[in-house]
């Protein structure tokens, strides 16, 4: 089986030029101008389009039971809006709560992923628990293909960890060069703050933010570089939401910190606003850390610009706004916490980020797929595009104008976050290891051809 894109602008992490792109099987063979297709070879005319690297979302929740109830999506519908979207590749955060196996649930999120999704992924393996069996389980996780951990220092009593855990995670992380992710907020105030509002009357969506202000982020961050530093462990701060917050994690990493930083595509669009919106919509916007004050914005987007920020994810968190949403009608801290954005990632990167001049085209490609393959053991596999790599290509019309509404979307949520905005451009065609998985922006791919990615630790 053999793929010939042809006449299309190839942009990388680092490059840009006009070339023909041949792929066997799953991989990219052959770059060069002027290639002649074989007898047999599908050929897709991409002149006047970009044709960029499958991009990577390093932080995606697809089974997530979670605060009550269970984000929306499954393998089959969520790996369908993320290729959709451009994402060829996911990694999966593997949650299990405090009282879960960690094997065991090693095991029970890998069967909601085989034979179901669409594009290739991979876990960050959740610690919730660090008792005499978890090293020897971890260790076990990471023999089997899993070189990155996650911790929430928030979300006391389901996911969050003590110090103690801390610690003995971070030094066997050290140990086996494994990266570790985290979620940073001050547990302990989001708690204290949480009871005062409800005490108060405060109830609605809006509260949410005043229960993890920006310095419950940053005071998050700083106790995890503090950990980092004394440990020596390799880090990678999830979902940065604000600039006291990032200014804690450069501040570590000119001391000698092994950090990297991952904003949203919320963060970099939304603000606190969206979750104030009156007559409960603004629950749609409740997320941890919250939606912040618009100023943060700019700081985000330099920070991408100059390299003080490495990736752009989504935490993708669908939860139906009529019957999950809601749960929190009277209780802000009983709103499930997330906001759906696996298949809208690049469309708004783009439209948002290169075309509204704020990063180049090099950094939009870096940031949401090259960095996370450097930084999870994918690359040069995946993250690029070059003979040897795995042919996940994303054939990107830069003319094509729309808007984002649930009634298209793929993603399976009552609704949109971003409803009603206009996009400009979109990937048009879309390949995961060689074959053709999106036309005309629609999905045409397999469901359960998605690979498990065996990732190494030890490359940060
Ligand atoms: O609100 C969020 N971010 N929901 C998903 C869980 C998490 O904290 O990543
Ligand atoms: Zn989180
Ligand atoms: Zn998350």
């Amino acid at each position: 089986m053999s793929l010939l894109i042809k006449n299309g602008e190839i942009v990388t992490a680092s490059e840009r030029y006009v070339a023909d792109i041949f792929c066997e099987n799953e991989t990219i063979t052959r770059i060069d101008r002027n290639i002649t297709a074989p007898r047999g070879a599908e050929v897709i005319e991409a002149k006047g389009k970009f044709v960029f690297p499958g991009f990577i979302d390093p932080h995606v929740h697809i089974y997530l039971p979670f605060m009550g109830t269970f984000s929306k999506d499954n393998y089959v519908t969520g790996s369908q809006a993320a290729i959709v979207g451009g994402t060829t590749t996911l990694i999966e955060m593997c949650c299990p709560s405090r009282k879960d196996d960690a094997l065991e649930s090693f095991e029970l999120w890998m069967s909601q992923a085989v034979g179901k999704s669409a594009c290739d992924f991979s876990f960050h393996m959740g610690v919730s628990r660090f008792d005499d069996k978890t090293g020897k389980q971890l260790r076990e996780i990471v023999k089997r293909g899993i070189g990155s951990f996650k911790i929430f220092l928030a979300y006391k009593g389901a996911f969050g960890v003590d110090d103690t855990e801390l610690y003995r995670i971070l030094k066997l992380a050290k140990e086996l060069g494994v990266i570790v992710t985290a979620h940073c907020e001050n547990e302990t105030l989001v708690a204290e703050r949480s009871k005062e509002l409800l005490a108060a009357g405060k109830t609605d969506p809006g509260q949410h933010y005043e229960s993890r202000p920006p310095a419950v982020e940053a005071e998050g961050v700083h106790h995890l570089m503090t950990f980092a530093e004394l440990t020596g462990a390799a880090t990678y701060i999830v979902h940065v939401s604000c600039q006291e917050a990032l200014d804690q994690a450069i501040a570590a990493r000119q001391r000698g910190v092994r950090v990297a930083v991952e904003t949203l595509i919320q963060y970099l669009t939304l603000d606190k606003t969206c979750a104030e919106q009156p007559k409960f919509e603004g629950a749609k916007y409740v997320m941890s850390p919250p939606l912040r004050d618009k100023r943060n914005q700019a700081i985000l987007w330099n920070g991408l610009r100059d390299g003080l920020v490495q990736t752009v994810a989504t935490d993708h968190c669908p939860f139906d706004f009529k019957t999950q949403k809601t749960m929190g009608k009277n209780d802000f801290t009983k709103i499930p916490n997330g906001i759906p954005s696996l298949e809208e990632r690049i469309n708004l990167l783009y439209t948002c980020g290169v075309k509204a001049g704020k990063i180049d085209l090099h950094t939009f490609v870096n940031a949401a797929s090259t960095q996370v393959a450097k930084l999870f053991d994918l690359f040069p596999r995946k993250g690029t595009i070059q003979p040897g790599a795995d042919a996940d290509l994303v054939v990107f019309d830069p003319n094509y104008r729309g808007k984002i509404s649930a009634k298209t979307q793929h993603m399976n949520v009552d609704y949109s976050a971003f409803e009603g905005w206009k996009i400009e451009g979109r990937p048009s065609v879309v390949t995961v290891r060689g074959q053709v998985a999106v036309r005309d922006g629609k999905f045409v791919g397999k469901p359960g051809r998605g690979k498990f990615l065996q990732r190494k630790p030890g490359h940060f």
